[in-house]
């Protein structure tokens, strides 16, 4: 193929090897051009791992250009990818200056293209940006200025790149997915002709999604980073060996290093993670170290809970049926239960509140987990009702936390139009829930 590649930096530079060493022609775009006196001579202009060898191989094939001329390079290739850089403002906003002034440029190129008739032009940015950027940024810049339709006249995709430097060659060759944002499946077949190759799964998505994926996969690597050197503060401080600490617990690949727990649902609670965090947090005090990260889990939990409060609120309406109460569905255990919580909170605010949870049953209750409920919803007895169907019937709004089929069947055959379901499970496809159903955050 023919590919034009704009910023000639670490991931452009890398890409541009990497195209032209699997026999693609490749002419390179940058506003520096010392860069691209450097790609002409066969040198590299990142310092990476095997691109002093590979610049000279593919400088001697004679499948690079370089150029500084957008309009030449898009009308020399049938995809362009853009590789400008996205750094940070002074005000943490995303200095997204290059990357604006090179849709402008690109459209004035299509707009050039599009009258010669050719096939559509797909562009694909790879630079990383914040979710909306493609479609609300830089769509209407390029369809100004080229007169052109995205999705007709040419292409804009999305595609996250996942190089590491230091590795970024191998990670070109070997990276964990392709992801393709792409509102055209034309677009996507095409990307998939140009790395479909890769040894790895070609997923694709909607542009906005990729986008935002790109974000979610660099703040999980921060967080784990976070976490492994907050949990070694402390272990420093206890004595206790933090590489053998955290290599045990990257042993557990069920629930540690694992999809577990990386589906969004209600905030969490139970007899245990809360009351762990805040002994961590209290032995991190006691011992002079600093664990930011660690201590804002439980007020970031709390605002979800806030958030679920807040929804109830929203609908204006007072009589509130919550189906499900214990932590979690399957148990009876109601110690820190956020539903408990979310209960007090509503009680606290004048709602009329019943609730059914099939595995809650006053008279079983024992030891710790009825003191808890005595303590925290001391009138329970008088809202706890044995059968679902009598909180359903009495609500203007219910608050489905029990995600047990058995109970969203029951909940999906009683609940009428006219009542608003806050869904803090993420109710399945085709439940068949006939109120108003509005998720928690999605
Ligand atoms: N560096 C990484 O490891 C990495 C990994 C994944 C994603 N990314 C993302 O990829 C993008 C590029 O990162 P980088 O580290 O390669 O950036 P970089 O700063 O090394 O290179 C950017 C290049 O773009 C050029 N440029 C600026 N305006 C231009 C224009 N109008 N036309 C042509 N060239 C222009 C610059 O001169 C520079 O050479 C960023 O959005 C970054 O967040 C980087």
């Amino acid at each position: 193929m023919k590919i034009s590649i704009f910023g000639l930096g670490y991931v452009g530079a890398v890409s541009l090897a990497c195209l032209a060493r699997d026999g693609h022609q490749v002419i390179g775009v940058d506003i520096d051009r010392t860069k691209l006196e450097l790609i002409k001579a066969g040198k590299t202009p990142v310092v990476e791992e095997g691109m002093v060898d590979l610049m000279q191989q593919v400088a001697a094939s004679g499948l690079v250009t370089v150029t500084t001329d957008t309009q030449a390079a898009v009308l020399g290739s049938e995809i362009s990818l853009v590789c400008v850089g996205t750094p940070s403002a002074a005000n943490g906003s995303q200095d997204q200056g290059a990357i604006v002034r090179l849709a402008a440029q690109l459209g004035r190129a299509l707009k050039h293209k599009i009258a010669q008739n050719a096939e559509p032009h797909v562009i694909v940015f790879r630079s990383t940006v914040v979710p909306g950027t493609v479609e609300d940024v830089l769509r209407p810049i390029i369809e100004r200025e080229s007169g052109g339709r995205d999705g007709i006249d040419f292409f804009l995709c999305f595609q996250p790149e996942f190089l590491r430097e230091g590795s970024s060659i191998r990670d070109y060759d070997k990276p964990p997915f392709t992801i393709i944002g792409s509102n055209h499946a034309q677009a996507a077949e095409r990307l998939q002709a140009l790395f479909g190759h890769l040894p790895c799964k070609f997923i694709r998505t909607s542009v906005r999604a990729a986008e935002m994926m790109k974000y979610s996969c660099n703040n999980f690597h921060a967080l784990k980073i976070t976490f492994a050197n907050e949990t070694a503060r402390l272990c420093s401080a206890l004595g206790v060996n933090a590489f053998e600490v955290m290599d045990l617990m990257c042993q557990d690949t069920q629930l540690n290093i694992s999809r577990a727990y990386l589906k969004p649902g209600f905030a969490f609670g139970g007899s245990c993670l809360p009351k762990d965090l805040r002994a961590t947090a209290y032995l991190a005090k006691q011992r002079d170290v600093q664990l930011p990260m660690l201590q804002a889990i439980l007020s970031s939990n709390k605002e979800h809970l806030d958030l679920a409060f807040d929804k109830v609120a929203a609908t204006g309406r007072r009589r509130v049926g919550m189906v499900g109460l214990s932590f979690k569905t399957g148990t009876d255990d109601l110690r820190e239960s956020p539903l408990v919580t979310l209960a007090e909170m509503l009680i606290g605010k004048g709602y009329t509140l019943s609730i059914h949870d099939p595995e809650v049953h006053l008279a079983r209750l024992l030891g710790a987990n009825k003191s808890f409920i005595e303590q925290h919803l001391p009138h329970i007895g008088q809202m706890l009702q044995p059968e679902l169907d009598a909180v359903v019937d009495s609500a203007d709004v219910l608050v489905l936390g029990s995600n047990s089929p058995t109970v969203i069947e029951a909940v999906a055959r009683r609940a009428r139009p006219d009542q608003v379901l806050i869904d803090l499970v993420h109710l399945p496809a085709g439940h068949g829930v006939r109120a108003q159903v509005q998720g928690l955050c999605w």
